[in-house]
């Protein structure tokens, strides 16, 4: 695919960065002359530009899909495409892939050891140690069992779905809400997300990102979920209403928060940085050695598929 012209915004993988500077003909956007515009870069190199790599930080719009009259394909380094203009992608007939299954397992780790970290405070008596202090000496209190815990999962896909298996493991029972209404065994269906958060320790969000999925988790949903209830979300931050989550926590009203995602990346809201109830975390669900890595060679599979007209390893199926 060596005259695949591929555009990047931004850097990336540097393992994906590296080979596809190797295997095709690469346009970094960020080597541009400092202060040089997209758009001037864009006119610069349109004619080329066949592919376009992206991921979740830096989103692909109608904008810059209009200004790539060759565009094919967009490639993105995720699962969730909700960054991605799908809408345009289809009516210009622009193929569109990314990276399942090979992350949900890091995704669903990640998952469980917020609901952990929040519920035993783990990084509140981390920060004990590190200040020569000891708990006896704090306010370090008593904290809560994640074992045996009812657990609701928001989204019984894919990762839902490990998710639900990694905390069976510890003994919770699971409860969930999901666009598909089939029924799993030993696990309680909800047709309505306030009921399902009325009756769980723990809501974990794992859906997609749409239109039906935004702001999902309102103030409706956070009041059900109450002072002792704790909301880990590892979906996307528009999932959950953030001003009201913010208020929510800094008035008690909910019992605690691990956080992977947030509506304004790359910012966390500074209201919750002084709470030891709350665990926040860069967006770092994926971010592994050996997942990146499999998510880069998807990424470079798709565009070889794309470039030698075979079948994509991984095109996006809504
Ligand atoms: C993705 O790949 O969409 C997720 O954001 C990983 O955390």
């Amino acid at each position: 695919m060596e005259s695949l012209g591929v555009l990047l915004l931004h850097p990336m993988n540097a393992y994906l960065e590296q080979e596809l500077d190797r295997r095709c003909r690469l346009h970094r956007f960020w080597e541009a002359p400092p202060g040089a515009p997209l758009d001037e870069f864009l006119r610069a190199h349109a004619g080329s530009i066949r592919a376009v790599v992206s991921n979740p930080a830096y989103g692909v719009d109608a904008a810059l899909i209009d200004a790539l009259p060759e565009l094919e394909i967009v490639a993105s380094f995720s699962v969730g495409i909700d960054h991605v203009d799908l809408a345009k992608c289809r009516e210009r007939g622009i193929r569109v892939t990314n990276t399942p299954d090979v992350l949900t397992d890091d995704v669903a780790d990640l998952a469980v050891g917020l609901s952990i970290a929040v519920l035993r405070r783990i990084p509140q008596a981390d920060r004990y140690v590190r200040a020569g202090q000891w708990k006896a000496k704090g306010d370090y209190a008593l904290t809560t069992r994640f074992s045996g815990k009812r657990v609701a999962i928001l989204g019984l896909g894919r990762i839902g779905l490990a998710v639900a298996k990694r905390a069976e493991a510890f003994g919770c029972s699971i409860s969930y809400h999901s666009r598909s209404e089939k029924p799993v065994p030993n696990y309680k269906f909800y047709a309505n997300v306030v009921d399902l958060a009325a009756n769980c320790d723990v809501l974990i969000v794992a859906c997609s990102l749409n239109a039906e999925t935004y702001h999902i988790v309102n103030r409706e949903v956070i009041d059900a979920l109450g002072p002792e209830g704790v909301l880990i979300n590892i979906g996307r931050g528009a999932h959950v209403d953030e001003p009201e989550l913010v208020s929510a926590l800094v008035e008690k009203q909910l019992g605690g928060a691990g956080l992977d995602v947030y509506e304004n990346e790359p910012f966390a809201p500074e209201q919750l940085f002084g709470l030891d109830n709350v665990v926040l975390v860069p967006h770092v669900g994926s971010d592994t050695e050996e997942t990146c890595r499999a998510m880069a060679d998807l990424v470079l599979g798709n565009l070889e598929a794309h470039a030698s007209n075979k079948p994509l390893l991984t095109p996006f199926s809504g």
